[in-house]
């Protein structure tokens, strides 16, 4: 149900998008723009039908723009459709991605729901982006057509698409689903159902590095953000990004991931950001998070010390920010792949476009050598004992 038909005259399958959210609403309007019909449903009354006139001003200020042409804008807007009710009053789809309430009940309800009243070859997708795909399923009949579709914020402008694979996820549904996503203009990447999948599992040393390092004195956080930006090449620092994503939103993520590994120490929340968001300071929506921010959103108070940067920076790992945080990146991206839950080129993808690094865990590897991540790493096991640091089997296996 799921073939494409590009190249030739055949129409698309219809996708329904159950949930008329921030997310639900993005991806409808980014299979719209594909050339689906796109039945839109949400449990609020009116949410759906409220989402598609928004949907449809958003079009046409596209085209107002010069992004699309006035012709495509009104065409993927009449290919969109509300609906009234619940999930059994969709019509028959090929596809359907459901993108409500993080809640494991709510989603096994609609599962099932869906389960019934869709073609036993119709692809059940969900959107979540921290529940485990094999307990969404749970209980569905034929599970291989359950796979998971997550998205990132907001759907139209991210490229990444991870496609995860549950316990009973079809092969055959998988390989079909990534298809549909390139035809999207997306970029997917495959993963198992893994806590976090591979952005919100690797990207975990990016913030926990700096918060250790800061909270311990070893230097203030502008300029941890700075020795990531100048000296390792991301665009943002750990300190000013989890300002902008929310450090209660941030916590989230972290603490559903350190609980879903069995309170793994490489996972561990810091107390550090616990602080923060018990105190209110969740970042710029807040007015103050690590930083202060003024009413245009600019940081007051971040004023990084470059001397203190350059004297840490290439020294002993213990207190260089830029090594303790590329060798745990590293660690993380080489331990997925080694559990056999991702390939290596799916990993640096993966990074790269949906965190914006300027490369990827094995791209990083390769650059520094194994061994000197291995050093590395060891270094700051001795330092910190307690698990944090643990190597991965795969970086010591022949690559
Ligand atoms: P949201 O709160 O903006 O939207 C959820 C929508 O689902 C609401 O309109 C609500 O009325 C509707 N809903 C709730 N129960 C329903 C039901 N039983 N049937 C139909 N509709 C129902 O949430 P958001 O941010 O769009 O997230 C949706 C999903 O996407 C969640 O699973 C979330 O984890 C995931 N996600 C969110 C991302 C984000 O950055 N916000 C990124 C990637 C995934």
């Amino acid at each position: 149900m799921l073939t494409t038909s590009s190249g030739s005259d055949r129409p698309r399958p219809a996708v329904a998008v159950v949930g008329a959210g921030a997310m639900g609403a993005g991806i409808a309007q980014v299979a719209a723009q594909a050339g689906h019909d796109v039945h839109l449903v949400d449990a609020r009354e009116g949410a759906a039908r409220a989402a598609v006139e928004t949907l449809g001003a958003t079009l046409r200020r596209l085209a107002g723009k010069g992004r699309v042409s006035d012709e495509d804008a009104e065409s993927a807007a009449a290919r969109l459709h509300p609906v009234d009710g619940d999930v059994t009053a969709l019509p028959a789809v090929g596809l359907v991605v459901e993108a409500v309430v993080e809640d494991l009940e709510v989603k096994r309800e609609i599962f099932a729901a869906l389960a019934q009243t869709q073609a036993v070859d119709t692809v059940l997708a969900s959107n979540t982006s921290s529940l485990d795909l094999t307990a969404v399923a749970d209980g569905v009949p034929h599970p291989g057509r359950v796979i998971g579709l997550h998205f990132f914020n907001p759907p139209p402008l991210m490229r990444l698409v991870e496609v995860i694979r549950g316990r009973d996820s079809d092969r055959a549904v998988l390989d079909a689903a990534a298809t549909l996503m390139r035809a999207w203009g997306k970029t997917p990447v495959e993963c198992a159902s893994t806590p976090g999948f591979i952005v919100n599992r690797v990207a975990r040393p990016f913030y926990g590095e700096a918060q250790r390092m800061v909270a311990d004195g070893t230097l203030d956080a502008a300029s941890v953000d700075l020795a990531l930006r100048a000296h390792a090449g991301f665009r943002m620092g750990p300190m000013e990004l989890t300002d902008l994503i929310g450090q209660d939103v941030n916590l989230a993520v972290g603490t559903s991931v350190w609980e879903q590994t069995g309170h793994d120490p490489r996972y561990a929340p810091t107390d550090f950001q616990r602080e923060l968001v018990a105190t209110g300071r969740l970042g710029r929506k807040s007015g103050r998070g690590v930083f202060t921010y003024d009413e245009s959103g600019t940081a007051v108070d971040a004023v990084a010390d470059p001397d203190l940067v350059a004297r840490l920076v290439g020294g002993p790992v213990e207190t260089d920010p830029v090594a303790r945080t590329l060798a745990m990146l590293v660690n993380e991206g080489v331990d997925l792949v080694h559990r056999g839950e991702a390939s290596a080129e799916d990993v640096d993808t993966a990074m790269r476009l949906g965190t914006n690094y300027p490369q990827g865990p094995f791209a990083w590897r390769d650059a520094l050598g194994s061994q000197t991540v291995v050093d590395w790493l060891t270094a700051l096991d001795s330092a910190f004992p307690g698990g944090r640091y643990r190597l991965s089997p795969g970086l010591t296996e022949p690559a």
